[in-house]
């Protein structure tokens, strides 16, 4: 979708945001660094938007960024969905990740759905999935998710493994986690992630 002089462009202007470390309590990496993101306040017409923001609206017309952030991810994100981030008047719609650097990892996206984030709630409330994930699939990709996860989710879709400037979009009410990267590659994913709603 990005040309390299757009992504060299792109990592240009994110080397200007503020970066903010995620570390949990909880969860499968507690007191471990997840992530650190680097939040930016997007404005119609600045770099982001005009490289990004461009092509998002060749794809899917008119949007309201909720959120864009770029992410340097020493650790994989667990199971859970980007659905809710307490906005006012929400109306969900896609999550798009634009990587900005080769990097041999992809994201697992599952058939189920959620309308909030987290999926602990989501083991709670429904039945085990009728195809759960095969047992070889999570102990190559997911290992490093709660086992139990695994009954409850059917893989719809295993993205490329990931090329600079190019595009993974899907709605923001799909399951979905990283792959265990960092048992293979030493250096964090990098990537700009853009939640957007309807407008
Ligand atoms: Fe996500």
């Amino acid at each position: 979708m990005l040309s390299q002089c757009e992504v060299d462009m792109i990592r240009q202007e994110v080397s200007t945001w503020t970066p903010q470390p995620t570390i949990y309590d909880y969860g499968v990496f507690p007191g471990q660094l997840i992530s650190m993101q680097h939040f930016h306040d997007w404005q119609p017409g600045d770099v982001v938007d005009k490289i990004i923001g461009s092509k998002l609206h060749d794809l899917l017309g008119d949007f309201r960024v909720i959120e864009c952030v770029y992410q340097e991810l020493h650790r994989p994100w667990d199971i859970h969905c980007d659905f809710d981030r307490g906005t006012a008047d929400a109306k969900p719609w896609y999550t798009a990740i634009v990587p900005l650097h080769a990097c041999p990892s992809s994201t697992v996206i599952f058939k189920q759905r959620m309308d909030y984030n987290d999926f602990s709630r989501f083991k709670q409330s429904n039945a085990k999935a009728e195809q759960p994930v095969d047992q070889d699939f999570w102990q190559q990709h997911l290992d490093f998710c709660w086992p139990e996860d695994r009954e409850w989710l059917t893989v719809d879709h295993v993205s490329q493994s990931w090329s600079p400037g190019s595009l993974l979009l899907f709605p923001r009410d799909r399951i979905h986690s990283s792959d265990n990267f960092h048992k293979r590659i030493h250096e964090p994913k990098q990537f700009i992630q853009i939640l957007v709603d309807h407008v």
